[in-house]
């Protein structure tokens, strides 16, 4: 102490001070030190940090960027469903908790709706049940059903969150890759990505618990036909296998294609949970809310992990969405419905799309749904020198884009584990966008096509 006083030359209460500070620096040091074992990851989520939407999201966030990465409308959601919002919130016991598995009037609302879809009576208490988006319907099923070391079979590319979620619960995901063959008669279209049925069937063993399956498909925009998912459904019952239906894009469906229900096949309703979600259904990601459908006993498991995660959604957001939806239950097959009205009005927006990409000689795959098209990005030859060496080719392209462009899309590896390779030419765009983003969009392809 006397020694800190002389050499700072400092009075001694100053010194007492210094001295207190140095020996709390010094005890929280060693505690830290012996503690930082215990403030290590749980190992359930061990190597799951990284996340391409926060990347991306970082990337692109510069305001001159022109987005087409994430799947966010910038289009305005129907008038009627921010309006009934505003109601609800002005009623006092909107505003507090509602049943847990959902807020009645929505599920009464799904019932309605998929009822007449499925051609069957739903239960809208035991066979529904709303959740924190189409996220929280995933997570709910595949922690609610699947044990460490079973195993779940999911088809590359697939939308990102499948593969942790599986690994969160111990459980082990198996991967098939959709390969790109294109036909005469189906061309470059999404319809040219084929799942080998016979490659699928070498993917079941006795640990099989789980298929997940996604259409229309993100990222490549693909509508599995009747002979698919009948196919899929044969294998499903024959190995006896619980089968995720994730249809987020339902209502995204382009001329000339049907998009169907796995669960309305024979033996399939039984053994399938069909996931939606709010924010493609009405373009509002931002509510968050999403939806199960699927019979009693496997409904029930996802309820469970619900009640004792989050318990309940929010209120208001729910007695909104169930208006809109009755609104459009009204109105469906009317070509007014928005259900009929959005995929009309984002077609134009694909066909423009498709066009512009072709002009700078990037070979896009027109999808028959969903709001994404998926480019093939080997004919440019970028010199992509520059940037960092670790990454897949589309990675850095888009990368490099983001950068030199100003153009920031999303890479299809992000969506794949496996058969990176055989994705990693293709980058995805999103055309849910208004008529002043896409001009935008426009004036960078054109400007690039000059410098071409
Ligand atoms: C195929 C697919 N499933 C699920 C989701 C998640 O939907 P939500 O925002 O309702 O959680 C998305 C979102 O982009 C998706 O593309």
């Amino acid at each position: 102490m006397f020694l800190i006083q002389r050499c700072l030359c400092l009075p001694s209460n100053k010194a007492e001070l210094l001295k207190i500070t140095c020996a709390s620096r010094c005890l929280h040091f060693s505690t830290s030190a012996k503690m930082s074992k215990k403030f290590k990851n749980a190992r359930r989520i061990e190597g799951l940090d990284g996340n391409v939407w926060v990347e991306f999201f970082k990337l692109s966030s510069d305001p001159t960027i022109v987005n087409l990465g994430q799947g966010q409308p910038d289009i305005s959601p129907p008038i009627y469903m921010k309006e009934e919002l505003a109601k609800v919130a002005a009623i006092d016991n909107l505003n507090q908790y509602t049943r847990g598995f959902g807020h009645p009037s929505l599920v009464e609302a799904l019932s309605s709706l998929y009822g007449k879809i499925c051609d069957r009576s739903i239960d809208p208490y035991h066979e529904t049940i709303v959740t924190v988006g189409a996220y929280g319907s995933l997570f709910n099923a595949i922690q609610g059903l699947v044990n460490e070391e079973e195993e779940v079979i999911i088809v590359e590319p697939f939308f990102d969150c499948y593969d942790p979620m599986i690994k969160m619960a111990g459980a082990i995901p198996v991967y098939i890759p959709l390969r790109f063959k294109p036909t005469k008669e189906n061309g470059w279209s999404s319809a040219s990505w084929v799942l080998d049925l016979e490659e699928l069937e070498s993917k079941f063993s006795s640990k099989t618990k789980i298929l997940i399956i996604n259409t229309p498909h993100n990222p490549t925009g693909k509508i599995f036909s009747k002979e698919e998912l009948q196919g899929i459904a044969d294998l499903c019952i024959k190995h006896d296998i619980i089968c995720i239906s994730d249809e987020v894009y339902e209502w995204l469906v382009y001329t000339g294609q049907k998009h169907i229900k796995i669960a309305t096949l024979p033996g399939m309703w039984e053994r399938t949970i069909t996931v939606g979600s709010a924010g493609k259904t009405f373009s509002v990601t931002g509510w968050k809310l999403g939806w199960s459908i699927g019979p009693k006993n496997l409904i029930r498991q996802m309820q469970t992990v619900q009640q004792n995660a989050i318990y309940t959604c929010a209120t208001p957001l729910q007695e909104a969405l169930a208006r809109a939806f009755w609104f459009d239950i009204k109105r469906l097959g009317d070509p007014e419905c928005y259900f009929s009205s959005l995929p009309r009005e984002l077609e134009a927006k694909r066909d423009r799309m498709v066009q512009l990409l072709q002009s700078i000689g990037l070979k896009p795959i027109v999808p028959e749904g969903g709001y994404f098209v998926i480019a093939d990005i080997s004919g440019l030859n970028v010199d992509l020198s520059e940037m960092k060496e670790d990454e897949c080719y589309d990675y850095k392209f888009s990368k490099w884009m983001i950068k030199n462009k100003k153009l920031a899309v999303i890479p299809v590896t992000a969506f794949c584990k496996a058969y990176k390779k055989d994705f990693e030419k293709y980058i995805r765009f999103c055309f849910i966008k208004k008529d002043s983003t896409l001009d935008a969009f426009e004036k960078i392809i054109k400007t690039w096509a000059n410098e071409a």
